[in-house]
C-alpha cells in the first residue's frame, strides 16, 4: 500500500497554543492552488487530489497569483451552488490576465461531470475537466493541457474507491479528518442530482479504511467521520457495486461486512479515537447500527438524519422510500437505546406541488422530533432529476422563502432548548481550534457534536478536557475548564 506520501505533508509541531505547522514536500517546484465548495465528500475529494498532485511535483499554495494549476472541486446540489463557482472562475479569469499567465484552470467535481464538455464552451478559462472517479487520470490529463490542448475525463466507474491513496490533508486541524467509506448514491431522491454526478453505490475495502483510521490515529488525530451520500447502505464484498450484491457468490456474501460491522471495527480497532459517520437515509438506518452505537464509548452519539419533508404525499414524490410514522418510529427508538443522541436535519421546503397543509406537516414533525440542528433549503430545480424532468417547480419564490423563514426560526427555538439542557452538566470536549471570538479561548466539540467553547487555560489542541457548562447561545455551549478526560 502507498502508506508513505502523506507523511511528507505532515505536521511537524505541535506546540502548545500555536497553529499546526504543515511540511510541505521539499523537492515539489510546481504551485497548487486548489479549492472546495459544497459536501463534505468534496473536501475529502480534494485531499486526494492533492496526494496524486504531489507526486506530480505540485505543493499547495493559499496564493492564486503564484499558482501555476489552479483546481476548482465544485457543487451541483443547488442552482446557487454552481452561480458560486460561475463568479469564482471569474475571479480566476482576472488573476490570470493581470497578474499570472501561465495559470491553468481544472474543474473538478459535481459541475464538471453535469455539465462536461458545455464547461471547456461556456467558460473560456477552463483547461481541464474531470468527473469525480477520474481523479488518477489527472496526471495524462495535465499532459494534455501542457501541449495546450483542452483535457476532459468524466467517466464514472463501477469500483474506483481511492482506497489506495493516503490523502494530503489539506487545512488540518490536526485533529479531526474525514474518511470516505463508500462513494455514488442509488437511492433516486427525485430533487437530487448526485446519482447522476457521482454514479453508483459502491464500498471502499475495510481493510483499506482500518490502515487510514491507524495512519491518522499515529498522526495525532483523534477525530473521524465516516464519510458517504448514505453511510448505512455501505457493503463490502470483494468489491462491485451494491447493485450486483445479489450476483455475489455465496462465500462473498457470508463474509460481506455491513455497516454496523464496519462501525465496530473502526471502534475496536481504535477505542480512544472518536467515531461519527454522516450522512444517514432513514430507510438504511438498521437498529443494528443504533446498537452497534450504544455498544461503543468511542463512537459519537449524532446522527444526521435528514428527511427532507414531514409530509407522505411529498415523501412519496421525493422517493424518500419511508413514511412520517416509520420516520418517527426510528427516532423513537434512538431516544430509547441511546437517550442523549442529538439528531439533526437536512429539510426541504417548496418541493413541487406542497401544499399549506403539506408544509404543516413539516412543521409538526419537527415539532415532535425538535432537533438539535438542521439545514434548510428552498426547492431549487435541477436538469435531469426526475422532478426537473416531470414536475414543474410551481411554489411561488415567495412562498418557499416565507416557509424557509418559518422552519429556520423553529429550528432555532428547538437548538436553543436543546442547548439549554446542557446546563449545570460536564461535558468531554476535543479541542479542535482557538475560538473565532476570543484567542483566550478554545472551540471544541463534544460527543454529540455540540461546539463548546471556554477559557484556554492550560490546555492545547487535541486535548479531550471535562468541562462545565455554565452558559450557551442557542447553538454553542460556554464553559470552565475543570481537567484533562481519562480518554488522553
Ligand atoms: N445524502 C447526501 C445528501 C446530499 S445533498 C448527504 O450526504 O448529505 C444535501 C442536502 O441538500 C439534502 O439532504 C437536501 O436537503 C438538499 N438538497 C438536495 N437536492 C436539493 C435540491 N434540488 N433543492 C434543494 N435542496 C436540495
Ligand atoms: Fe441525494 Fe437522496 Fe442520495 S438526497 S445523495 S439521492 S440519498
Amino acid at each position: 500500500m502507498q502508506h508513505q506520501h502523506n507523511m511528507e505533508k505532515t505536521i511537524n509541531e505541535t506546540k502548545q497554543g500555536e497553529l499546526l505547522v504543515v511540511k510541505e514536500k521539499t523537492g515539489n517546484k510546481r504551485k497548487l492552488f486548489i479549492e472546495s465548495y459544497g459536501c463534505a465528500m468534496n473536501f475529502s475529494d480534494s485531499e486526494i487530489v492533492a496526494s496524486i498532485m504531489s507526486d506530480q511535483g505540485y505543493n499547495t499554495t493559499q496564493n492564486l497569483e503564484e499558482a501555476d494549476l489552479v483546481l476548482v472541486n465544485t457543487c451541483s446540489i443547488r442552482d446557487k451552488a454552481e452561480q458560486t463557482v460561475r463568479k469564482r472562475l471569474q475571479k480566476y479569469n482576472a488573476v490570470k490576465r493581470d497578474h499570472n499567465p501561465k495559470m491553468k484552470v481544472g474543474v473538478l467535481g459535481c459541475m464538471a461531470e453535469r455539465l462536461k464538455t458545455k464547461f471547456l464552451e461556456e467558460e473560456k478559462i477552463v483547461d481541464l475537466v474531470v468527473g469525480p472517479d477520474a481523479y488518477k487520470d489527472l496526471p495524462n490529463l495535465l499532459a494534455e493541457v501542457e501541449e495546450g490542448k483542452d483535457a476532459i475525463n468524466v467517466i464514472l466507474s463501477k469500483d474506483e474507491t481511492y482506497g489506495d491513496i493516503s490523502p494530503v490533508r489539506l487545512n488540518t486541524n490536526g485533529v479531526s479528518a474525514f474518511v470516505s467509506i463508500t462513494r455514488g448514491c442509488d437511492n433516486m431522491c427525485t430533487f437530487c442530482v448526485v446519482p447522476f454526478t457521482r454514479g453508483r453505490e459502491r464500498s471502499r475495502a475495510p481493510q483499506s479504511i482500518i490502515e487510514e483510521v491507524n495512519n491518522l490515529w499515529q498522526q495525532g488525530y483523534k477525530d473521524i467521520t465516516l464519510l458517504g451520500q448514505n453511510v448505512d447502505s455501505y457493503l463490502w464484498y470483494g468489491g462491485g457495486l451494491k447493485k450486483d450484491f445479489e450476483k455475489a457468490t455465496d462465500m462473498q456474501k457470508a463474509t460481506s461486512v455491513n455497516f454496523s460491522k464496519l462501525l465496530e471495527i473502526c471502534a475496536k480497532e481504535q477505542p480512544k479515537m472518536r467515531i461519527r459517520f454522516s450522512t444517514s437515509n432513514p430507510q438504511d438506518l438498521t437498529m443494528d447500527v443504533i446498537k452497534t452505537m450504544a455498544n461503543y464509548k468511542n463512537i459519537c452519539n449524532h446522527i444526521h438524519l435528514p428527511v427532507q419533508s414531514g409530509s407522505n404525499r411529498i415523501l412519496k414524490a421525493m422517493n424518500r422510500l419511508h413514511t412520517r410514522e416509520e420516520y418517527f418510529e426510528l427516532i423513537d427508538n434512538i431516544r430509547e437505546i441511546i437517550p442523549n443522541c442529538t439528531i439533526s436535519q437536512d429539510m426541504i421546503v417548496g418541493f413541487p406541488t406542497e401544499t399549506e397543509q403539506d408544509f404543516q406537516d413539516t412543521v409538526s414533525l419537527m415539532k415532535y422530533v425538535k432537533y438539535n440542528f438542521g439545514y434548510m433549503y428552498k426547492y431549487s430545480e435541477r436538469p435531469g432529476t426526475l422532478a426537473g424532468r416531470h414536475m414543474q417547480d410551481d411554489v411561488p419564490e415567495a412562498t418557499k422563502k416565507r416557509r424557509l423563514q418559518d422552519i429556520v426560526d423553529l429550528q432555532r427555538l428547538h437548538s436553543e432548548i436543546r442547548t439549554k439542557s446542557w446546563l449545570g452538566k460536564t461535558v468531554e470536549v476535543l479541542i479542535e481550534k482557538q475560538s473565532k471570538k476570543s484567542d483566550k479561548e478554545w472551540s471544541g466539540r463534544t460527543a454529540e457534536s455540540i461546539v463548546c467553547v471556554f477559557p484556554k487555560g492550560q490546555y492545547k489542541i487535541g486535548d479531550f478536557v471535562n468541562v462545565k457548562v455554565t452558559d450557551c447561545t442557542s447553538a454553542t455551549l460556554k464553559g470552565e475548564a475543570i481537567t484533562l478526560s481519562d480518554n488522553n
